[in-house]
Parts: structure tokens; C-alpha cells; sequence
């Protein structure tokens, strides 16, 4: 006898969930997440070569800037080479030091900690909420009235001497963290509040963009992504002087002369050239369809899974409105070591669908940076299958 109710017999739970994801995406191949260039992409292209104007002079990226704040609410925004790019230099003005330690969750793309690293900081590995995947706000306050003192108003890791600079919540796969929560957090101890927001173009927290609640967010705009810009990335910020020093580092720090070479720091050769904006300009026209139709793709997967009764499809949050990046098949616990085999018979079958990253406090690269316990980090890795979420599949 099947130990699984609701499984036909000789059926599989792996065949089950080929059997499923084949309903919405058909017999081809399918990705994890392709792009879709059914708007203007051709045509501002075409202008953009005719222009001349393909590096990081031109019209577009200022366009392309405008429209992310008008899209957003931010009040600047700074368009560079990569999302990347952007959390290095948004750490850096936002105030991160050598020897100062960053909180990231574990539950991250390895971008967030090699940021801190560039930096000289210190990545602090903290725990998630199985909630919205994001850092667990309640886990981190005990965590950090256990392990920190403050000291002349700075909070300092008791067991390593050094302060505890910022935090930098990432919103896992378009879910919004539990921001308010947060915040207050960030005003307790003293840290910057700094938001990866890479994978989250469209996600709303209480109605209010992410991205603009902490001093900086960053976006991602790789191939990847909601929309692209093939490669590219933006620093989100309301205060002036922090987009002001952002676009002066990411032009190599050149002073404006109408002839001169004068760089008055060690900047960084990180602005967005024209042509990334140009497609930038055209796939932002196209976001508010996008996100439709992400919502429609989770409704049709909800829909299409509710008879599998060993997983759930992961829901936005409470208070958010999720742009749905990648949808997320839940594992329910006594069914993890599924999960291999699962992976192993959709790619077989042609169907890409991938695991959530390695944690990055099990890297060897890391093993020497501070950690809280990871409890839920450690089940979600287990648990999280992600599916086939291009929006071309409706
Ligand atoms: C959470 C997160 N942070 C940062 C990045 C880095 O962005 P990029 O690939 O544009 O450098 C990515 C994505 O690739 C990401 O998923």
C-alpha cells in the first residue's frame, strides 16, 4: 500500500509534482525564470545604439532612475552595474567600517555577505522566520539583548569586541520581511537598517514600497530577475547626500570639469552604461503587467498543488503584497528527504526547479564569522523547492 493517501498507485510524490508543474508549463523544456521582451526593449535599444551614446552617458539611465522613483516612491535613485555592486557601495555610504559586523540571514544569496565582506566588515549570520523566509525579527531582539552590550550608544558584540554596525534584511524570492518589526529593532540598538530588496521589484510591505523603509535598499535587475536590464542594479534612498556620494563613487569619484581628470577618492567604475538603462526604461513599462500575471501564475500553482497534501505553496505574507518572483513549493517536515529526489525527477524531466541557496554560515568561506542559532534556516533548506515562474508560462 501507498503511504501516501492521496497518491495514485505506483505513483510517486516526484512524479506527483512533474505531474503538476507539467499541467501549467506543458511538455517542453521549461526554466526557472526567463525574461519576456513584449514592449518597447527593440525599439529604445535601437535608439540607444543609434545614439552613440552606449556607456554610462546618456539619457536613459537618468530616465531609468526617474521612473524607479516614481515607480517606488523613493526619493533618488542611483542605477549601477549590478545588484552587487549596489549593496557594496550602498554599505559603504551608508557607514560600514573595516572590523565592523553586518547581521545578514543565512538564508541569502552569497552577494549580501560578499558585500559586507568587500567592505572589510564582518557578515553576523542570523536565523529566519518559516513566516516571510526573512530575518526573524523576535529571534533577533532576544539575540541581541543575549550576545551585545552598548557601550556610548554603539551596540557591541560582547564576544568579539567589535560593534554590530547594521542590519540587512533580504526579502527571500519577492517576500516581504516583517519591516516595522524591524525597524524598531534598528532604533533599540543603534544599527543602520539597510535593505537588500534584490529580488523584490513590486513587493510591497504596508502598502509602502521595499526597498524605502531603512536608510538605503538596493535592487537587482540580472538576467533573472522581475525585469532586467541584462545586468544591472540600483541604490534606493531618500537622503541626498547618500545618493549624491553614491553616483560620485560609482563614476571613479570624478570631480565635474569640462576637461580635466580630477578623482578626489578611490571611486569605482560601477555606473550603469546607457544601453542597460535603455532596456531598463522598457522593461519598467512593463513591471505593473508582470506582476499580474505573477499573481495570476501563483493562483493557477495554488490551485494545481491543493490535492498534494506533502507541500504547501509558500503565501505572501500578512501585511505585503509579494511580486511573486520565484514561486516556492513548502516541503511539509516529515517529507524532507523527498526533497533530493523531487529536484533530481523535475530536472530529469526537463523541468528546471532549483533549491534554496547552501547556508551561507556552512560555507567554509564564512566559518570564522559569528552565528546565531539557525533552527528554521536549517528546515526551510530542506523544505524549499523552487518552481517555474516565468511569467511566459500564461
Ligand atoms: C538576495 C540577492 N542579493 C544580491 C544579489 C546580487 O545581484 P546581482 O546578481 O545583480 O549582482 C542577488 C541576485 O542575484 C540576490 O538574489
Amino acid at each position: 500500500m501507498n503511504i501516501y493517501h492521496n497518491l495514485k498507485p505506483g505513483e510517486t510524490i516526484s512524479q506527483k509534482i512533474v505531474n503538476a508543474i507539467r499541467t501549467v508549463a506543458g511538455e517542453a523544456k521549461v526554466a526557472l525564470h526567463e525574461p519576456i521582451f513584449k514592449g518597447n526593449e527593440w525599439s529604445y535599444l535601437k535608439d540607444c545604439l543609434d545614439s552613440g551614446y552606449v556607456s554610462s552617458i546618456g539619457q536613459y539611465v537618468e530616465q531609468f532612475e526617474n521612473q524607479v522613483c516614481e515607480f517606488t516612491g523613493s526619493k533618488y535613485a542611483v542605477a549601477v552595474v549590478s545588484g552587487t555592486a549596489a549593496l557594496h557601495l550602498g554599505l559603504l555610504v551608508g557607514g560600514i567600517k573595516p572590523n565592523e559586523e553586518v547581521l545578514i540571514p543565512s538564508l541569502t544569496f552569497i552577494a549580501t555577505a560578499n558585500a559586507v565582506s568587500y567592505c572589510g566588515a564582518v557578515p553576523h549570520f542570523v536565523d529566519v522566520s518559516e513566516v516571510n523566509l526573512g530575518i526573524d525579527a523576535k529571534k533577533l531582539r532576544t539575540y541581541l539583548r543575549k550576545i551585545s552590550i552598548m557601550e556610548d550608544g554603539y551596540c557591541i558584540n560582547k564576544f568579539t569586541g567589535r560593534p554590530i554596525k547594521a542590519v540587512v534584511p533580504m526579502h527571500v524570492f519577492g517576500h516581504p520581511c516583517d519591516l516595522s518589526a524591524l525597524l524598531e529593532i534598528s532604533k533599540e540598538f543603534n544599527i543602520i537598517l539597510i535593505e537588500d530588496a534584490a529580488e523584490a521589484i513590486g513587493s510591497l510591505y504596508e502598502n509602502k514600497h521595499v526597498g524605502t523603509y531603512g536608510k538605503l535598499g538596493i535592487f537587482s535587475f540580472n538576467g533573472n530577475k522581475t525585469i532586467t536590464t541584462g545586468g544591472g542594479g540600483m541604490i534606493l534612498t531618500d537622503d541626498i547626500l547618500i545618493a549624491q556620494k553614491a553616483k560620485h563613487l560609482s563614476t571613479t569619484a570624478k570631480k565635474a570639469h569640462p576637461f580635466k581628470y580630477l578623482h578626489d577618492e578611490i571611486g569605482f567604475n560601477y555606473r550603469m552604461p546607457n544601453l542597460n538603462a535603455a532596456l531598463g526604461c522598457a522593461q519598467l513599462e512593463q513591471l505593473p503587467n508582470i506582476l499580474s500575471k505573477k499573481r495570476e501564475l501563483f493562483k493557477i500553482y495554488s490551485e494545481v498543488f491543493s490535492d498534494i497534501s506533502e507541500i504547501e505553496i509558500f503565501k505572501e505574507p500578512l501585511c505585503s503584497r509579494s511580486n511573486y518572483w520565484l514561486q516556492t513549493l513548502l516541503l511539509k517536515e516529515k517529507f524532507t528527504e523527498y526533497q533530493e529526489d523531487i529536484i533530481t525527477s523535475c530536472i530529469e524531466a526537463g523541468i528546471n526547479v532549483r533549491p534554496a541557496w547552501t547556508p551561507l554560515h556552512q560555507l567554509s568561506v564564512f566559518e570564522t564569522s559569528p552565528a546565531s542559532p539557525m533552527l528554521t534556516t536549517s528546515s526551510l533548506v530542506k523544505r524549499i523547492i523552487n518552481i517555474p515562474s516565468s511569467v511566459g508560462l500564461i
